[in-house]
């Protein structure tokens, strides 16, 4: 049997909920916005082969790939003898804040756990995922890897029987997302965050995160976007972001309800309800923010499927 699989990009964080809160992003135009993996029958050992519009930013030597390794591990762990051709369609840019490495490790381990009949269940097969996301982006933090696996957005539990939930998503609001073209450093991106938070901010942060969680099963859009707010990355890492805080600003003059840094950054969201202020945003996004021919831009809804073969 040989099959492809499609992992959709998310967002980290989600302003709001740093390293604790995540959502998948499907373009309204029906763009597949996300790497593929597919598996094929091979006579022997495994093979990597790399296609896609960010293929060249990826090492060279298939060993060093996430997937690559990926796939030993899968085969070691069934002591299994198969052969596979593996191909990566990499469709997101490396450092761009839209879970790009969660997108290949999730596409790539759904698509493993299928071709060899399941041998993990849901939430080991999770548990997996952030580990090698973990492997790329320096720490574990499920914030990528859970919405991009389960879809819609999901909340970060991390108890013994849970990795998370799914929480009641805003059906009626636009993600207008943009990636300028440059890319950042997870790692790097950490780097600048304080130790230790003073504590009228830690109190911020859990009132902000509770009341938008509170707002989500309540429907109470109005109040969700009040407190959609990030007290703990974006006060540190927005000057690192070129462009960033005159974006944020001109799209709340446009009526965007909110905008923040999508995972680690460069990619910012904006929130709308309303198509035309959404179409209104990104074009302006796409003649300032938005380098011509490596950045772009995308008006979303969340993705409520998540990972899918697509074969
Ligand atoms: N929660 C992580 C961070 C997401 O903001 O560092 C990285 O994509």
């Amino acid at each position: 049997m040989s099959l492809t699989v499609y992992a959709p990009a998310s967002m980290g964080n989600v302003g709001v909920g740093f390293d604790l809160l995540g959502a998948a992003l499907a373009p309204i135009d029906g763009t597949l916005l996300g790497d593929c993996v597919s598996i094929e029958p091979a006579l022997t050992g495994i093979s990597l082969s790399l296609a896609g519009h960010w293929a060249d930013k990826l090492p060279v030597d298939a060993a060093d790939n996430i997937v690559y390794q990926c796939a030993e591990f899968f085969l070691a762990q069934l002591e299994s003898q198969a052969g596979i051709a593996m191909t990566l369609e990499k469709n997101l840019p490396v450092g761009s804040g839209l879970g790009s490495s969660a997108s290949s490790v999730v596409a790539a381990l759904y698509a493993l756990n299928e071709y060899f009949d399941r041998p993990f269940d849901e939430q080991a097969l999770l548990r997996l995922m952030g580990e090698f996301e973990g492997k790329i982006s320096g720490s574990v933090h499920y914030d990528n890897v859970a919405p991009c696996y389960l879809g819609g957005m999901q909340l970060m539990l991390d108890v013994p029987h849970s990795v998370c939930e799914g929480l009641p998503v805003f059906k009626q609001w636009y993600w207008v997302v943009a990636y300028p073209g440059i890319s950042l450093s997870t790692a790097k991106m950490r780097a600048l965050l304080p130790e230790v938070y003073d504590k009228s901010v830690a109190i911020d942060f859990g009132r902000y995160l509770s009341a938008f969680v509170h707002a989500s099963y309540k429907q109470d859009a109005s109040l969700a976007i009040a407190v959609l707010k990030d007290v703990l990355a974006e006060p540190y890492r927005a000057s690192e972001i070129p462009g960033y805080e005159q974006a944020r600003a001109a799209l709340a003059e446009l009526g965007m309800l909110t905008t923040g840094i999508s995972g680690s950054g460069p990619t910012l969201f904006s929130v709308t309800d309303d198509l035309a202020t959404a179409q209104a945003a990104q074009a302006w996004l796409d003649s300032h923010y938005v380098k011509q021919g490596v950045g772009f831009s995308h008006i979303c809804q969340i993705d409520t499927q998540g990972t899918r073969r697509v074969d």
